[in-house]
């Protein structure tokens, strides 16, 4: 049983404990879990290099965590939820030996593919029970996982394949989404033109559209679990064997591809659920996010089924069929947490509370939110209209890299501020440094947040690029892990998350490099050069503003390029790239040495014209007002 702190005294106590003796706090909440051998040494650590091991020497296999160590007392109890895209289509619902079963029959059909212990498998799905199943069988027999959201283009799911050489693919047919049925596989199909290290592609039929299926390479799900049997011994891997790879957007073009290490990310991720959300037995838990991010994996999937719980998979989106379907989820299976992004109860406000009427939310015991920051309207509209008043939200901060949420208030113990994310969860060590890299201790300071020793959840590199883990997280403050966001720590000693202080943007809870985008648009045939930023967006919370350069005009004129400017970035990342605003301009203004004045840019973006700050450096200061002056509104 993962423990579960029960009051604030409880939560003081815990975290002083952690951070007093962290190694000896870690053992206890690791003892609970079923290791076939105990670790050697809790940690071994060197933020320089950086090295991070957890339990070191310990063998385990995370699903045996899940399933075996559950058995005896949940055997017949709900594992999964599943509620399809239209809600008149059947819901599944899996129990923890029904879910067993299945993951250990299509951990064999891995092992009869030829799926070994490391090797990576791609899982490219939508939200449907097989893509559970395909990410445990993968835990089961030790093969890493890499999940791309199925939002992303074939573009982005072949740099993803290459990066990591996987040899495996699993997708589905086609998948639904609202009223849109997206052609999945032939996305798969144009991404492997120029995969070569991918040698087969299991199909899961969802929709039943017509597709092609490559001969020899392209396998059916129901077919190739055909006849397998439904018991697997799971492999013995060791507490730093990879567990998975997920991407994540940069302040420079390439995605990175976080590494989380099994150990750690399983004490991590159970810990963080069972006390944040104080979950109970019993509880019905549904977190909203696609398994595709870092939230889907350790919310949806493993924090939830390591602790025993119920979990809720919902395939569809807010607004399908209407604005009110978040909620009929919430009455028809009695949901007690429910954990979506601001981005989205922004965006149901819109919609007005006619779409609460006839639903009975009194299930609801907690709220939470991730993502990005959740302004005072939007939180007070969740607490008044969703919770009624009577239940707590938290406001959970953390990141891929961090593997578990990391500052957030424990529901109903730790007393909430709306737009804070409150305090640390005990064992992780939260210090807001200066930007020459001095500590601010005490209150009402602001500046960089950073971490400065190890909690088990925390990334391990970036897959094949360990040198680019240590530059982008270890290197611009020595001997500290850089989140890349700024803090305030108010009088309370509450932290207040400021947003990024790179150049990554937060768009609708999806993290995106400028440069990402900037690389996208510069593939345009007539594009000189652009400059991407943020600007504050009522819904989205950051939209998409992009300055670009052209060698001359299309026979569309200005129109004609904005509009293949905007195809072009859907088309090379996915839609979620999507600039919202994209305005032609003479030139970019830069500094006499060349850099772009982005700062600049954010602010006439957006339309803030005031304190430009020292401009004396630019190159040619008319050109802000010309730029001022043709500004997309
Ligand atoms: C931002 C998502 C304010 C932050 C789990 C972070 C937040 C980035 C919050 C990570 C929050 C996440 N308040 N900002 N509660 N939660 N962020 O990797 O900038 O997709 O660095 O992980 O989202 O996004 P990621």
């Amino acid at each position: 049983m993962v423990r579960k702190i029960t009051s604030l005294g409880g939560y003081i106590h815990e975290y002083q404990k952690s951070v007093e003796n962290p190694k000896a706090f870690w053992e206890q909440q690791a003892e609970d879990f079923y290791w076939r051998k105990k670790w050697d040494n809790a940690l071994e650590w060197n933020f320089e290099e950086p090295s991070v091991n957890w339990f070191v020497n310990g063998k385990l296999n995370i699903t045996e965590n899940i399933f075996e160590r559950n058995m005896f007392l949940r055997k017949n109890q709900t594992a999964i939820i599943w509620e399809p895209n239209k809600p008149d289509e059947e819901s599944i619902t899996l129990t923890y030996e029904e879910l067993f079963r299945k993951v250990n029959q299509f951990a064999n059909a891995l092992i009869k593919i030829g799926i070994e212990k490391g090797d990576r498998v791609i899982i490219y799905m939508p939200m449907i029970p097989e893509l559970a199943i395909a990410m445990l069988a993968c835990a089961r027999i030790g093969a890493i996982h890499s999940i791309v959201f199925a939002g992303f283009s074939a573009n982005s799911l072949e740099e993803r394949i290459n990066d990591t050489q996987a040899k495996l693919v699993i997708t589905s047919d086609e998948a639904f989404r609202g009223n849109k049925i997206i052609q999945i596989k032939n996305i798969v199909d144009e991404a492997l033109v120029d995969c070569p290290c991918v040698k087969n592609v299991v199909v899961v039929k969802r929709t039943s559209g017509k597709i092609n299926m490559k001969d020899g390479r392209d396998v059916w799900w129901h077919d190739v679990i055909k006849g397998l049997s439904e018991e697997n011994e799971s492999v013995e891997m060791d507490s730093e064997d990879t567990l998975f790879i997920l991407y994540t957007s940069g302040s420079t073009g390439k995605p990175k591809g976080i590494v989380h290490s099994i150990g750690g990310y399983m004490v991590y991720s159970a810990y963080t659920f069972k006390n944040v959300f104080q979950y109970s037995d019993n509880d019905v838990f549904f977190c909203t996010a696609d398994i595709g991010w870092i939230t889907g994996h350790s919310y949806i999937i493993y924090g939830p089924l390591l602790c025993g719980a119920k979990t809720l998979m919902f395939e569809g989106i807010p607004t399908y069929p209407d604005a009110g379907r978040l909620w009929e989820i919430v009455d028809k299976y009695k949901v007690n947490q429910i954990y979506t992004a601001p981005t989205a109860i922004r965006s149901l406000i819109t919609y007005g509370e006619s779409y609460l009427e006839n639903k009975d939310l009194s299930s609801l015991k907690v709220l939470g939110t991730v993502g990005e920051p959740i302004n005072e309207e939007a939180w007070h509209w969740y607490h008044d209209h969703i919770g009624k008043g009577n239940c707590p939200i938290v406001d959970t901060w953390w990141q891929t890299e961090t593997g578990g949420i990391s500052i957030s208030s424990l529901a109903g113990i730790i007393p909430t501020k709306p737009s804070f994310a409150t305090l640390p969860l005990p064992g992780f060590q939260p210090v807001i440094l200066d930007n020459n890299g001095n500590e601010l201790s005490g209150r009402n300071v602001e500046g960089n947040l950073c971490v400065k020793f190890p909690w088990p959840g925390m990334l391990r590199t970036i897959y094949g690029d360990h040198k680019r883990c240590k530059e982008t997280y270890f290197s611009k403050f020595k001997a500290y892990y850089f989140t890349g966001d700024g803090v305030k720590r108010d009088e309370d000693g509450y932290y207040r998350l400021l947003g990024r202080v790179d150049d990554v943007i937060i768009v609708s809870g999806h993290n995106l490099g400028t440069a990402e985008i900037e690389n996208a648009i510069n593939e345009h045939p007539l594009v000189h050069e652009s400059a991407v930023v943020g600007y504050s967006h009522e819904i989205k919370g950051q939209g998409i503003y992009a300055f670009v350069v052209c060698s001359e005009l299309s026979t569309g004129g200005e129109e004609g390029i904005r509009k293949s400017v905007i195809k072009g970035v859907t088309k090379i990342i996915g839609p979620i790239a999507k600039p919202d605003k994209v305005q032609i301009v003479k030139e970019l203004p830069k500094t006499r040495s060349g850099k772009i004045m982005r700062r600049i840019l954010r602010k006439i973006a957006d339309d803030d014209f005031t304190n430009f700050g020292d401009t004396s450096t630019l190159l040619d200061p008319e050109l802000v007002e010309i730029i001022i002056k043709g500004r997309v509104k």
